[in-house]
């Protein structure tokens, strides 16, 4: 019996099939009911008692045995099959990790700061713990200006000199301008603080993208021209803007720029309260103040400035209505992103 086992294993161990059907009739001639390994159990009844232990494992064994061998050529011919497989890449990684995306904001950042570049701005940072010289004095804030108030600014320590979280990204203006001497033409992108209530529409912390040009001769024609070329390349190419007189401390003559609404193409909707056009930037001529207060002769060199809000942006490019969900980090609003580069 013990014979009969080893000569049917060696058979089994040779077997060579050519297609998948001679794998299958591999499997019924040794594993079906009536196949030959099958067989052997039927001898099994008149094994002497003492040999039956042995027997009965040794059976089991060829049993496993076959098993496997038929699904390993089995396997051979499954993998054959799929085309992707014809060439094995052994340095693909057994169980692939799934990749993260980048984030929302930093793809919109990228993108303002791509379509800047390509206008010959470079990018410039400075630090997030400021000065007050850095966020307000340099920039023209008279000292009892509302923004230096404790409801809008986070103050780390009001002694001997104000250390604080900067409120905007013009702060980097300051620090370039102390350094550089014209033509300067930077965007400065980065995360700005204020002590605000957290809501849809609000919150404690934000990112702003600021841009600088100072030289010779510069004009708000300049500016114009720069910030429709912007808005054309971020929202469309048949996007309008429009320039509003409005008032910072920084700039002479100021402006709030709006865009035509894209989703009412300015016919007036929800987003744009019926207005047909949405606000996204300040700016501005540089103030001769700045330009003094920062080494750089008003009398030779003017300059524009603007800033806007990164998440400003990306709600009028996303429809994202709630600010909040940007810093949350569910990994459901994220993955919605996954196409954006
Ligand atoms: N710093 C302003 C803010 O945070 C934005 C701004 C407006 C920046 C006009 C500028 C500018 O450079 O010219 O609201």
């Amino acid at each position: 019996m013990l014979d009969k086992i080893k000569a049917l294993r060696e058979e089994i161990n040779a077997a060579i099939a050519s297609d998948m059907e001679a794998v299958e009739q591999l499997r019924i001639k040794y594993l079906s009911k009536k196949g030959l390994v099958s067989a052997l159990m039927a001898d099994f009844r008149s094994v002497p008692a003492d040999q039956k232990r042995e027997v009965g494992q040794k059976i089991n064994e060829l049993k496993t045995f076959a098993t496997e061998k038929i699904n390993s050529l089995r396997d051979a011919f499954l993998l054959k099959e799929d085309d992707s497989c014809d060439e094995l890449d052994l340095t693909r990684t057994a169980s692939p990790e799934q990749l993260g995306t980048r984030h929302p904001l930093s793809v919109v950042r990228n993108e303002i700061l791509r379509i800047f570049a390509g206008m010959g701005f470079t990018i410039a940072e400075g630090p997030e713990i400021e000065d007050d010289w850095h966020v307000f004095e340099s920039l023209n804030f008279p000292p009892d200006h509302p923004a230096r108030d404790m409801q809008d600014t986070f103050f780390i320590s009001r002694d001997p000199s104000d250390v604080l979280l900067r409120t905007h990204t013009s702060s980097v203006q300051t620090r370039v301008m102390e350094r550089t001497q014209p033509p300067i033409r930077i965007v400065c992108p980065g995360r700005v603080y204020r002590n605000e209530a957290i809501s849809a529409r609000a919150h404690c912390f934000f990112h702003q993208v600021e841009g600088l040009y100072i030289d010779r001769n510069v004009s708000f024609v300049d500016l114009k021209q720069v910030l429709l070329g912007f808005a054309t390349r971020m929202f469309g190419p048949d996007t309008k803007i429009r320039l509003r007189p409005s008032y910072f401390p920084f700039t002479e003559p100021s402006a709030e720029m709006d865009i035509s609404c894209d989703i009412c193409g300015g016919k007036g909707c929800a987003l744009c309260k019926g207005t047909g056009w949405v606000e996204i930037l300040g700016c501005g001529m540089v103030d001769p103040n700045v330009l003094e207060a920062c080494g750089i002769d008003p009398d030779v060199y003017t300059g524009y400035a603007f800033g806007m809000g990164v998440e400003r942006i990306a709600n009028l490019k996303y429809k994202v209505k709630d600010l909040r969900l940007f810093s949350e980090n569910d990994i459901r609003f994220l993955r919605e992103f996954e196409s954006a580069h």
